[in-house]
């Protein structure tokens, strides 16, 4: 029988960080800011790329999801967020795991291009739809994350509901999934993150920066194109400020 660990564990203090990005784009400045070094490749069949170092109290293990050699571009998309997940808390051990990277934001929730959300609540996929008796907590993920109010203080960003899907664009049934639900932020990996760490009993929270919107009539990949550089550096300044909070003294799950 198959037992869930209970990922609420605040007493844990948090010595090990392993941070998640699925593009280089989102996640090359903070390696930078951090000044973290690569590392040999996590498995030999595997594309990911790891950074690591240490920031005061704790250190820091980096993943990239690497790209797709058949076409060079970086995988996205929740079947790598849920590889790289589970490699990293395997190899890694993690005390928490961190999902960062950019999202569709909701002028509706007063969302703006540049704002940096981290998770509160449950993570959603808002593009499952599988109409059988019993799946449909399944379908809409519902995965805890950890509460980090503070962090999101001393990262100077919003709170909100992040949604998963495997799309950039949107449907007129996920607008509406996401005024039922609230959702702050639409991305493609944070919730398949989430399901795991919840199946493996590790603290996760997604941090994601706003590159479009997705209640404005401009195609999300024309402006995700546009702001891609200026949403990620604005990332890596959150995830710089968080990080350093994180490692200036020793800090327990519960105190995020
Ligand atoms: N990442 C950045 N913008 C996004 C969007 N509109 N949908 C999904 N993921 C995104």
């Amino acid at each position: 029988m198959h037992t869930i660990p209970d990922p609420d564990s605040p007493q844990t203090t948090i010595e090990r960080i392993t941070l998640l990005y699925a593009m280089e784009a989102e996640g090359m400045p903070l390696v930078e800011r951090l000044k973290l070094t690569e590392q040999p490749a996590v498995d030999p069949n595997l594309t990911q790329r790891h950074f690591a170092g240490t920031v005061g109290t704790v250190s820091i293990d980096l993943l990239m999801n690497g790209v797709d050699p058949r076409c060079g571009t970086d995988r996205i998309g929740t079947d790598a967020a849920t590889l790289a997940g589970f490699i990293a808390i395997r190899k890694f051990a993690p005390d928490l795991v961190i999902n960062a990277g950019t999202c569709g934001g909701f002028q509706a929730r007063g969302g703006c291009v540049g704002d940096i959300y981290v998770s509160e609540g449950d993570c959603l996929f808002h593009d499952r739809h599988i109409a059988l008796p019993g799946f449909a907590l399944q379908a809409r993920g519902q995965w805890p994350v950890t509460p980090a109010k503070h962090l999101a203080a001393a990262m100077g960003a919003k709170s909100g509901i992040v949604s998963t899907g495997n799309s950039l664009d949107t449907t007129p049934e996920e607008l509406a999934f996401f005024a039922q639900y609230r959702v702050a932020a639409k991305d493609m990996e944070a919730c398949a993150i989430a399901q795991v760490c919840g199946q493996c009993g590790v603290p996760f929270v997604a941090v994601k920066a706003v590159t479009d919107l997705v209640d404005h009539p401009e195609p999300a990949s024309e402006a995700f194109l546009r702001n891609l550089r200026t949403a990620s550096a604005l990332l890596s300044e959150s995830m710089e400020r968080g990080i350093r909070w994180l490692g200036a003294h020793p800090r327990r799950v519960g105190d995020l």
